[in-house]
């Protein structure tokens, strides 16, 4: 018998925050905070709307706060990303940038499997949006549906024991509470939970919903977490730090 132990498994510190909306106007510079986090984390994830209005210059002025930023950095894109049809430039800036930009893949760093995909709007549980009607409801639909099923492959391809999946949508209404509830079916997807549910995961966040709440849980007692910059944390920043 071997006196040689199995070292405990060090955990990983991940600090997490969406919604950045960096603007052309670079009203807000997240250098200082970049170098911060780069002190009290090992990874940053990012959670979707990093641009405002998904213009390249935007993305470029982020990239240049992301060189303030020592840690690894994995995210995904959020709706606002989107918003100028520039997404796949304003992927590459980030990707040369050195960020780990997820969209349906996962990757592992220092143990941890990171699952990311923006997800996408079709609202809550029984009343959520079925496939009826007119081609334009059935698409939008079909687009919460491909979605999930882009996460469902990333989670499989996943061969780390821990893991935290990357959203911008919202899983689950316990973290969008305090929004209105005419919105809720364009803030998330039970679709979403559903999926991750599959399988056995130690964090999920996600973005979108600039008011809510921090904590809540999918239907299968995962954590989730609402890492908008402007949600109240427990570490009173506007990011979170998660221990994975
Ligand atoms: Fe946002
Ligand atoms: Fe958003």
């Amino acid at each position: 018998m071997s006196d040689v132990q199995t070292p405990l498994q060090a955990t990983l510190k991940v600090a997490a925050m969406g919604d950045l909306h960096v603007r052309e106007d670079n009203a807000e510079s997240y250098r200082d905070l970049f170098g911060e986090i780069s002190r009290e984390a090992d990874v940053l994830v990012l959670a979707g709307d990093l641009t405002d209005l998904g213009k390249p210059k935007e993305a470029e002025l982020l990239a240049q706060d992301l060189k303030a930023c020592s840690i690894p950095v994995v995210g995904v894109l959020g709706n606002h990303d989107y918003e100028c049809g520039a997404q796949e430039e304003v992927s590459q800036i980030l990707r040369d940038a050195g960020m780990k930009l997820l969209d349906g893949q996962s990757v592992e760093i220092d143990g941890v499997g990171f699952v990311g995909v923006k997800g996408f709007a079709g609202g809550f549980g029984r009343r959520m949006l079925g496939y009826f009607g007119e081609p334009a409801m059935k698409q939008f639909v079909n687009e919460t549906m491909n979605e999930t099923l882009r996460l469902e492959n990333a989670m499989r391809q996943v061969r780390a024991k821990r893991s935290m999946v990357i959203l911008h949508y919202a899983p689950v209404t316990d973290t969008i509470e305090s929004e209105p509830l005419e919105i809720y079916p364009f803030l998330g997807s039970s679709r979403l939970a559903e999926t991750i549910d599959r399988f056995k995961v130690n964090a999920i966040v996600h973005g979108h919903a600039h008011r809510g709440r921090f904590e809540g849980r999918t239907p299968g007692g995962q954590p989730v977490y609402n890492v908008a910059k402007h949600i109240e944390k427990p570490t009173g920043k506007p990011y979170a730090i998660l221990e994975i």
